[in-house]
Formats: structure tokens, C-alpha cells, sequence
């Protein structure tokens, strides 16, 4: 629970926290591609921007709010172009609740091998 959710006041600590357990447990290392579905608000990918190195380092990262996605895209992506962010329309009753289009596996799975290819 201290590693998800909170507010402003905590979100560099747990993104902190994240990072030292990707490292950890992962060996994170500057030229791994690094997806993460359910992205939330950039608090993975603001500090893997600077970790992840072009053109092997990239990362890209999956959510069902359209409206963070944008603006992840439009703020990080444009800065950092390794760094992405792929829409995923699934009904979700908290975080997506008006979008209606069933997942698809196969269709997203071909989206996200495209996009991290
Ligand atoms: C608790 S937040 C965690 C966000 C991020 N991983 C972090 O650590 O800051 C969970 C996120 O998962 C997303 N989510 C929920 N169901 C999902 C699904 N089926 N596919 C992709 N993302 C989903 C939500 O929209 C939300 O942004």
C-alpha cells in the first residue's frame, strides 16, 4: 500500500520507490524496454525518461484514462520520444467507466508489440 496511490505530497517518494524496485528485482539498466500497463500519471515514466537511453532504452506505457494519456503524450513524450503512451479503451468501472468497446487481446497485443518494436 505505500507504493501505490497517494497524492502530490508523496508521489516523488513512492516513484522513488518504484525505481529502487525495478532496480532491485529487475536489474533495471539504461538500455531495457520497460512497459508498464496501468501507467496512471507519469510516475513511472517521468524518472525511467532519464534512466532509459535511445534507441534500445524506451518505454511505453498503457492506460484506460484517455485524458492523462494525452497529456503524458503531449508533456513527455514530445520532450523524450522513447518515452510513449498507448490508449487502452477497457470499461473499467473506477478509472473508465463510459467507455464501452471490449477488450480485444489480440488487438492490443498487436498494438503494444508495434509500439515497443
Ligand atoms: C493505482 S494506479 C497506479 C498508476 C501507476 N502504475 C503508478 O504507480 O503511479 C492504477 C492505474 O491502472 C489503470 N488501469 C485500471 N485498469 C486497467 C486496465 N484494464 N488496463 C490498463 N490500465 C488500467 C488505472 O486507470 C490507473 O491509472
Amino acid at each position: 500500500m505505500e507504493l501505490t496511490g497517494g497524492g502530490v505530497d508523496t508521489f516523488e517518494k513512492i516513484s522513488a520507490g518504484h525505481i529502487a524496485n525495478l532496480r532491485a528485482h529487475l536489474g533495471l539498466e539504461g538500455d531495457m524496454s520497460v512497459g508498464e500497463i496501468g501507467r496512471g500519471i507519469g510516475r513511472n515514466a517521468i524518472p525511467l525518461a532519464d534512466i532509459l537511453t535511445p534507441p534500445n532504452g524506451r518505454y511505453l506505457g498503457i492506460d484506460i484514462v484517455r485524458p492523462s494519456i494525452d497529456w503524458c503524450s503531449q508533456h513527455i513524450s514530445k520532450r523524450y520520444p522513447h518515452v510513449m503512451f498507448a490508449w487502452f479503451d477497457a470499461q473499467n468501472t473506477i478509472f473508465n467507466p463510459t467507455e464501452h468497446c471490449p477488450p480485444r487481446i489480440s488487438a492490443f497485443l498487436s498494438m503494444t508489440l508495434r509500439s515497443i518494436a
